[in-house]
């Protein structure tokens, strides 16, 4: 019994043992492969490094003990198989592609190949549409062509065959004219990266399959046309990023229904109208970028907006808009806001200073480019945390309040301060400061005094303020 036994084991393990398969050649030392993948392998690589490359000689035992940096294999039934392929310079020691290469047939032979990445590879003008990407339909679950000048012309149809899909990066090559069709079949994703090339046109409106996408991202090419529907039906996306194109029109309101979305950056485009009122259901994000969108008439929307809603916000740009009206008071309740961009807009009215001051996380702000008015009274040491990352400047009617001869100026004119005498401050106000300070001064308990000089001006006198200063200096 036991031998049968055994020759039955020995020839599951060696499957063409059995009469009627044919029986692969397979290498005899180190990390046993068939023969012909280990020569697809060599082959397909020697196209892109050149042809004084050889694979056998520098490496015979490619899956076992002379393993090539950007390869990994895998076992499947016994026999080694490549299963990852970068080529191009990641590495000191990786495969690094000659400029005048050759896509060979044999990479397509690669069968169990789950991962393909061309990192600084094509230099020279190529088109790839030609190849055999159906080869690797059963298996390729990540393709990445990243930083290759050289790739140019339409994505190749044929990508939309590679359903297995789940990683798709095309960033930074030289492909143009419109995204193919094709890639609406695609619905495994959970990256789709077409960042950084010249595309145009309109984006399919495909996006109802594509459940499992967390990364969308289509940032710096020149799409047109108005952002798909069906990104609404992206139930699992995490990051948006569409900037730098020239989208126009509406954010679809369905953009509401990205429960999970921390990152929407629409950032220099030409979208327009109701964008805040869609982008207020999105109560999960973290970075907010809209700049750059020219709001035309309905600039004053961020005022409707209940911002203090959006507590996960930390990164909010709301520059280049074209925004109306006073900066929101909602704003002043984000407490995790690191980054706050409102500048280069018609911002009228006072700066929230004090409260702005409170929030702990506030790294940067940028309020410049507006019509702001009033004083800015920030510390000092608000001042000195912020450093560059504070701009306040182009704001013809803001004055910079000026506490201590050492507090740095950040380009705005210093609100007009008299020492009358010594010790003694006097702050030469107009109407609205005053009225300001008059809401703030029942808080704070400063006694005010205040007198109409001979030339109009309210002179206000602080005395508690000026015992500080007083004892400040001596
Ligand atoms: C690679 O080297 C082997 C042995 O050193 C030699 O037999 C073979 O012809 C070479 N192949 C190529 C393509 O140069
Ligand atoms: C995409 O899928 C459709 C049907 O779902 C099919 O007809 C078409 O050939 C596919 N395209 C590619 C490029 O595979
Ligand atoms: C959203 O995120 C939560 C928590 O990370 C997760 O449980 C949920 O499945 C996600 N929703 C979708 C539609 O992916
Ligand atoms: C700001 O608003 C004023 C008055 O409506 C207008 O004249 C001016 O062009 C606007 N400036 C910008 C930069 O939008
Ligand atoms: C700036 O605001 C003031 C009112 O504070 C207004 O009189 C002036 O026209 C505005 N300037 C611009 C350029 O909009």
């Amino acid at each position: 019994m036991s031998w049968i036994h055994s020759v039955f084991f020995l020839c599951l393990t060696f499957r063409w043992c059995f009469a009627g398969e044919s029986s692969p050649e397979v290498t005899d030392d180190g990390a046993p492969m068939e023969k012909t993948e280990q020569e697809a392998l060599y082959s397909a690589i020697q196209g892109f490094v050149g042809d004084s490359w050889n694979g056998s000689d520098l490496y015979p035992d490619p899956c076992g003990w002379t393993p090539i940096q950007g390869v990994s294999c895998d076992l499947y039934d016994d026999l080694w198989y490549v299963t990852e392929l970068t080529l191009g310079l990641v590495h000191e020691n990786s495969l690094s592609c000659a400029t005048s290469l050759k896509i060979k047939p044999q990479l397509f032979k690669l069968k169990h190949l789950k991962s393909l990445t061309f990192f600084n590879c094509f230099t020279l003008p190529i088109t790839i549409s030609k190849e055999d990407w159906i080869n690797l339909v059963s298996n390729l679950e990540a393709l990445e062509f990243r930083s290759n000048p050289g790739l140019i012309g339409e994505l190749p149809e044929a990508i939309g065959s590679l359903t297995k899909l789940k990683s798709l990066v095309v960033l930074e090559n030289g492909f143009n004219g419109k995204l193919p069709t094709s890639l609406c079949n695609l619905s495994s994703l959970k990256r789709l990266v077409l960042a950084g090339n010249f595309f145009t046109g309109t984006v399919p409106d495909c996006f109802n399959g594509f459940k499992d996408l967390l990364i969308l991202d289509l940032s710096r090419n020149s799409f047109s046309g108005t952002l798909p529907l069906s990104i609404g039906d992206m139930v699992s996306l995490l990051k948006l990023d569409v900037s730098n194109n020239q989208f126009e029109g509406k954010l679809p309101q369905e953009i509401g229904f990205l429960k999970n979305l921390t990152l929407l950056d629409l950032r220099n485009n030409r979208i327009s109208g109701e964008l805040f009122e869609n982008v207020e259901k999105i109560q999960s994000l973290t970075d907010l970028v809209l700049s750059g969108n020219p709001m035309g008439n309905s600039g004053d929307d961020m005022m409707g907006i209940k911002w203090e809603n959006m507590g996960n916000l930390v990164v909010l740009d709301l520059s280049k808009m074209g925004l109306r009206g006073e900066i929101p008071f909602g704003l002043t309740k984000l407490k995790r806001l690191r980054f706050l961009g409102l500048n280069d807009n018609n911002l009228t009215g006072a700066v929230p200073s004090k409260k702005l001051e409170t929030l702990p996380c506030l790294g940067a702000l940028y309020i410049h480019g507006n019509n702001l008015s009033g004083e800015l009274r920030f510390s000092g040491r608000f001042y000195e945390k912020m450093g560059t990352r504070f701009k306040a400047s182009r704001n013809p009617n803001l004055c910079q309040y000026i506490v201590s001869d050492s507090q740095k100026y950040v380009g705005l004119k210093p609100c007009v301060v008299e020492k009358k005498k010594k010790g003694t401050l006097v702050i030469q106000q107009t109407w609205s400061n005053l009225k300001k300070e008059e809401e703030s001064s029942s808080s704070m308990g400063v006694m005010v005094t205040r007198h109409v000089s001979s030339k109009g001006f309210m002179w206000v006198l602080l005395l508690e303020f000026s015992l500080i200063v007083v004892l400040y200096y001596y």
